[in-house]
């Protein structure tokens, strides 16, 4: 028997057992004739004592150890003098009486603590050493266990778990398909599923009636903090449901894991409509935490001779700003950080205006020249600005205005620490449009993917105003993170086939990329819907992570590398011509 105990199990209660623990040397150091070891497993850390007057012979042996080697050993546990309240064994040690080398290891590149001095990169070269901190450790600890509390929640909702094919034919989730050569079929490929849309809706037409899997999807999209080429969902779908029943089944699931996970009571998820979240915070995503909703001025601006809000009224944009609350008294240096902040490219202001309401109960302006301080203070109504307050403005196109003051709404809390990171703040964002259009070339596209169901009420607008349509469609938003998307699905033959010309793809298109869905939809397919959690996003946020990479085992770098594996890598032209591919001379 290896062990009898863990490394993270023994306390007061054990004292006077012989016992038999396995695991990697932290660290060993020498005191006073007395040779003590940190020895590690997954479960935690558990003093060893090798005493010189005992067993010299022994003590020795835990002298020559090295960090990382992993040993055996068998001994009493007993009461530390040296009490240490960080870890839950902490009141014990074992008195050493056998030792046993199991393996030795090299010295290795970084330090297997929670205070690395490993860079990232050589983190992930060597992730199996990464893995043994205990910060990393505990993350995949605590996502199983997420996983585990979603399992236990469906099943118990008669949910079942269904495998889908990876192998399959591309399907529309916007971003571009990772492709697969076909060896048999050659000059063919398969694309590895970006999710299991169509599949999840087949398997409603098949009369499954509730499905999910906790899946793999990849995606060869750019990268950013919260994506992976690869990553997980839980992909679910129901049949024979609204809205209403989706909100119900998956609000109570992430209360679910949260009691679970967190004991953390989470009340029932608010609802915001897209449109109101765009207005109020700028974003499809807001981190509701904090308030500071976008106040908007175009209907209440006192007339003056100000070009630059009169102007972009005239031309349908939009004056509007945020109540940077108790930041009146922010120095130049800060308000041009804030400035240089929205004027960057992709937001694109010219620039900000700013109303001080100070302590000494006197008003400031950046347009002192343009409005009297009574004009001041009646906009300063629209915000609530108290003494100390800062109203910063922005006027432009609506959507520019509305993206930046979302942007700067964001930095405003990193500032001034208005994040309490205790707080929770879980929503339904509902009511999101069917369509959206391309800034640059005009086309129209869906906004989520085309099997979303149109809002009854708007498919009058469908032909003459399309972007007025709403779809079926939800995300669910966590702390300002989209973790859930989904929608109500058309199962209609003739309303998916509407949905698809509408996209510009002729019968011949639809038939080659859909025909088989299009068919299916003949066999009598029932009303149904669905979401898909991102599972990674979800972990990040529960454990406290900066970036994707930290929720799973092996990730890829931002450049879409495996350090470890060193993947993607050329492979033998051998296997090129064997997929009838041709390389570049
Ligand atoms: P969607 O594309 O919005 O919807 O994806 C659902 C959720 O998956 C997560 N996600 C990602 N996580 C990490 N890396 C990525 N590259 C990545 N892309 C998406 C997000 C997102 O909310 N089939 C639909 C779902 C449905 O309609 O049922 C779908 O895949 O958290």
């Amino acid at each position: 028997m290896y062990r009898t105990h863990t490394c993270g199990e023994l306390t007061l209660n054990q004292v006077g057992q012989t016992v038999t623990l396995s695991g990697w040397v932290q660290k060993n150091r020498l005191l006073g004739g007395m040779t003590f070891v940190d020895l590690r497993d997954r479960y935690g850390i558990t003093q060893l004592v090798f005493n010189m007057e005992r067993n010299a012979p022994l003590c020795e042996q835990a002298n020559a150890l090295g960090r990382e080697y992993v040993i055996q050993v068998k001994g009493t546990v007993a009461e530390r003098t040296n009490k240490n309240p960080n870890i839950p064994t902490g009141n014990i040690e074992i008195i050493a009486d056998e030792l046993t080398l199991l393996n030795t290891s090299e010295v290795p590149p970084f330090l297997i603590e929670n205070d690395t001095d490993g860079s990232e990169e050589l983190r992930l070269k060597y992730r199996y050493l990464d893995i043994r901190r205990p910060k990393l450790k505990d993350v995949l600890v605590k996502r199983a266990q997420i996983s585990k509390a979603v399992r236990e929640y469906l099943d118990a909702k008669d949910f079942i778990e269904i495998e889908t094919p990876n192998l399959i034919k591309s399907t529309p989730e916007g971003a571009r398909d990772f492709l697969v050569p076909s060896r048999l079929v050659e000059g063919s490929f398969y694309a590895l599923p970006q999710s299991p849309q169509i599949l999840k809706q087949l398997l409603m037409v098949a009369g499954m009636d509730r499905y999910y899997q906790i899946v793999k999807c990849f995606r060869d999209e750019d990268f950013r903090g919260d994506r992976q080429p690869e990553f997980t969902q839980v992909d679910c779908e129901m049949s024979f449901v609204h809205q209403e029943d989706i909100f119900e089944t998956f609000g109570g699931m992430v209360r679910h894991v949260f009691k679970k996970v967190i004991n953390y009571e989470l009340p029932e998820l608010n609802r915001l409509k897209y449109d109101d979240a765009l207005r109020l915070y700028g974003s499809d995503k807001p981190d509701l935490r904090f308030d500071c909703p976008i106040v908007e001025l175009n209907q209440m601006l006192p007339s003056s001779e100000f070009a630059v809000f009169n102007n972009t009224i005239q031309n349908g944009g939009l004056v509007a700003g945020l109540n940077a609350s108790g930041c009146a008294a922010y120095s130049r240096k800060q308000l041009d950080e804030l400035t240089e902040f929205v004027k960057v490219s992709h937001r694109g202001l010219s620039g900000l205006v700013n109303i001080r309401f100070n302590e000494d109960g006197s008003v400031k302006s950046s347009v002192d020249k343009f409005y009297t301080e009574e004009q001041l203070r009646l906009i300063g109504t629209a915000f609530n600005a108290q003494k100390g307050d800062l109203i910063l403005i922005a006027a432009e196109k609506t959507a520019k205005v509305r993206k930046s003051l979302g942007d700067l709404r964001l930095e405003l809390a990193k500032r001034n620490n208005w994040i309490d990171p205790n707080k929770w703040s879980v929503l339904w964002v509902v009511d999101f449009p069917l369509f959206e259009q391309d800034e640059e070339t005009g086309a129209i596209t869906f906004a989520h993917h085309p099997f979303c169901s149109p809002h009854p009420e708007d498919l009058q607008y469908f032909d003459t105003e399309p972007l007025r349509v709403r779809a079926q469609t939800y995300d669910m938003v966590m702390n300002g993170n989209e973790v859930l998307s989904g929608s109500i699905r058309i199962h209609n033959h003739d309303v998916q086939e509407k949905v698809f010309k509408s996209l510009g793809l002729t019968p011949e298109e639809q038939e080659k990329k859909f025909g088989f869905m299009l068919n299916a939809f003949r066999y009598g397919a029932p009303p149904h819907g669905g979401c898909a959690f991102g599972l990674d996003r979800v972990v990040m946020l529960m454990t406290g992570g900066e970036t994707i990479r930290d929720t799973m085992a092996f990730p890829k770098t931002s450049g879409g590398r495996d350090l470890m594996m060193d993947a993607p890598t050329p492979v033998d032209k051998k296997q090129l011509d064997e997929l009838g591919i041709a390389t570049k001379q």
